[in-house]
């Protein structure tokens, strides 16, 4: 929404959320989420058309177009638990988008949702004959975290669903004119609302599947002294493959990727589709499998024992650039080291307030440091969870000289010069790669 504003000045757009905590920040110098290039569209909008309130109420009653972004997680509990979207906040706001309406509104749905929500939301926006009219549109959010600003301003295509009925195709059309402002009109791309809805969760979908092809493959390599990295690079040549998100790592996180193709494996049990459900669950249990494995790696080649020995984390994040840690791998391996009665030592630049959030009432020896060098000091083992660019520029002799020895690195991103690190006296474990060891 920031971008939109940002885009058009002709259009007011304000944000309303029912945490307040949230929209204090947004309204402070200190936004709640960390995004490259973030806080200068944000600064360059507000209080100019960009507004930020918890007034829910008004913001309904005032708008026109009503983008509807609430969180659709796993649900918890009941049928479905463990599978399918909660949509519990979707469901609600709806009621309240009824309630407070009185004129004419475009709801577009902007959260990824299973397909056909777009209807259950329409049926419930007109189950009060009250003369207004609500036309429900599809427009899922591609932009990936870490890349937000990029992806929004320069997007690979902007999809809008609608229904095929006269007024569907107005209100599609208003809100093609608010992408066209930035967006060259053949990116983007109009499709009936199932369709639209579908393609959300798909996208997610191949792409978690082809971080866990690699990944597979990468447990292989290991076992058959190739070298992932190697492979990657010959398979990618191929401009039907293509190079692109096909380096190994400790597995994928974020609130999506998983999240996304549990629904569709819900969705495709719903309709009675075994087959294609096991086919895209298989992509989840792989991304499990990996970061056991990554786990059980680090307890076996330390000599079976992680008890009482200091580990270091390298990042927190669910990747580099992002300060957002949900489902993000370290926080599956920092419990698994609590486990092992591990001291577990973490450093990451952005997102060591919700790493401490995360992993409150765990238990165990648990430490926050921001600095690499102090975090990393009297360590056993470091172990590489988030790529962020800064950790390759180290001073690893310095590091190596601070630790407890014999000193291991386990690089689960790829991103450190392994022959380097070893020639300084480290062990070190890469994935998909032979690891190099002093004994
Ligand atoms: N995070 C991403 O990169 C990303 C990318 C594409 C799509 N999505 C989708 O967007 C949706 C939101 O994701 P998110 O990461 O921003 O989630 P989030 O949990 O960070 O934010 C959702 C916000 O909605 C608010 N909310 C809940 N109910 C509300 C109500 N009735 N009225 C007003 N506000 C309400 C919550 O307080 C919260 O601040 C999800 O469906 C997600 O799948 C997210």
């Amino acid at each position: 929404m920031a971008m939109i504003a940002y885009k058009c000045p002709r259009y007011r757009v304000t944000v309303v959320d029912i945490n307040p905590r949230r929209i204090a920040e947004w309204n402070s110098d200190h936004l709640p989420i960390y995004e490259p290039g973030l806080e200068e569209i944000v600064k360059a909008a507000r209080g100019r058309n960009l507004f930020f309130s918890t007034e829910v109420e008004k913001g309904i009653k005032e708008s026109e177009i009503i983008f509807v972004s609430v969180n659709t997680p796993t649900k918890t509990f009941g049928a479905g638990a463990g599978m399918a979207a909660d949509l519990q906040y979707w469901d609600k706001t709806a009621r309240q988008i009824r309630k407070y309406s009185n004129s004419n509104k475009i709801i577009v749905e902007k959260s990824t949702l299973p397909v056909k929500t777009a209807e259950a939301m329409k049926r419930i926006l007109t189950s009060e004959d009250n003369g207004i009219r609500f036309d429900v549109l599809s427009n899922p959010e591609f932009l990936a975290e870490g890349t937000a600003i990029r992806d929004l301003e320069n997007p690979d295509r902007v999809l809008i669903g609608s229904s095929q009925t006269p007024s569907g195709l107005k209100a599609r059309d208003v809100l093609v004119e608010i992408y066209a402002n930035w967006v060259s009109r053949e990116r983007i791309i109009i499709s009936n609302i199932w369709s639209s809805e579908l393609s959300k969760l798909v996208a997610n979908a191949f792409l978690a599947q082809r971080i866990s092809s690699i990944n597979a493959i990468s447990a292989l390599c290991e076992k058959a002294e190739a070298d992932i990295t190697e492979v990657a690079y010959a398979v990618g040549m191929d401009r039907r493959i293509g190079n692109k998100f096909l380096n190994a790592s400790v597995g994928f996180g974020g609130s999506c990727f998983k999240k996304d193709i549990l629904n569709l494996v819900y969705l495709c049990r719903h309709y009675d589709l075994k087959e294609v459900a096991d086919y895209w669950e298989a992509v989840v249990r792989i991304n499990d499998y990996q970061k056991e494995r990554f786990m059980l790696n680090m307890l076996n080649v330390m000599f079976n024992t992680l008890a009482n020995k200091r580990i270091c984390l390298f990042g927190f994040a669910f990747k580099a650039d992002t300060g957002d840690t949900r489902e993000s791998p370290a926080n599956f391996v920092a419990k698994r080291l609590v486990e092992e009665k591990a001291r577990v030592v973490i450093t990451d630049p952005k997102a060591l307030k919700n790493a401490a959030e995360d992993l409150e009432g765990v238990g165990g020896e648990i430490s926050y440091v921001e600095d690499p060098y102090e975090a990393s000091a009297g360590c056993s083992a470091i172990a590489v969870m988030t790529e962020w660019e800064i950790y390759a520029g180290l001073d690893f002799e310095r590091i190596y000289r601070s630790m407890a020895k014999p000193a291991f690195i386990f690089d689960g991103r790829n991103i450190l010069d392994h022959e380097k690190l070893y020639g300084i006296g480290f062990n070190v474990f890469p994935i998909g790669k032979p690891g190099l060891t002093h004994f």
